[in-house]
């Protein structure tokens, strides 16, 4: 089956209902789309330690990779106010992944390939590749002492 990206940008907003936010209020939902079609979804689980907190984004690829899936294209993202206040606004910033994840997808995903969608709602996203958003990023190549790049 093909995933078109509208219905990844769905599937991130209904992993977002999914989301246990009761610190922030602000509820974030992830559906990471796998090179041969799969499709696995994350959503942020907050602690009231904090620090525990996971995002979204890093429980979809935690998810896969437990499920023996390392190979990635895209990843949507749809994040905002718990109460979906914000979602409705088509002015407002969509969300974008936070630093750490940047880097997690970056473990695993071709940055000049890898697709990352950030969701205001169904009919309005955005595309960027993972490079645009993690320029110069640091890579498990980057470990390696005889690459130049
Ligand atoms: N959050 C995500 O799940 N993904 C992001 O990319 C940004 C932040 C979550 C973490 C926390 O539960 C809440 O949003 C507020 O920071």
């Amino acid at each position: 089956m093909n995933i078109t990206i509208e219905k990844l940008a769905e599937m991130a907003l209904q992993a977002r209902e999914r989301s246990y936010a009761p610190y922030s209020n602000f509820s974030v939902g992830a559906a990471l789309l796998t090179e041969d079609g799969k499709v696995y979804i994350g959503c942020n689980i907050e602690n009231a330690s904090f620090t525990p907190t996971i995002c979204a984004e890093r429980t979809a690829f935690a998810t896969a990779v437990c499920d023996g899936s390392k190979n990635f294209s895209a990843i949507a993202v749809a994040g905002g106010k718990s109460d979906g206040s914000d979602l409705q606004n088509n002015l407002l910033p969509v969300t974008f992944p936070c630093g750490v994840c940047r880097q997690v997808m970056m473990e695993f995903c071709n940055p000049k390939k890898f697709k990352v969608i950030v969701v205001r709602n169904k009919d309005n996203f955005l595309q960027y590749t993972l490079e645009e958003i993690l320029p110069f990023g640091f890579a498990p190549k980057n470990l390696q002492f005889n690459t130049l790049n």
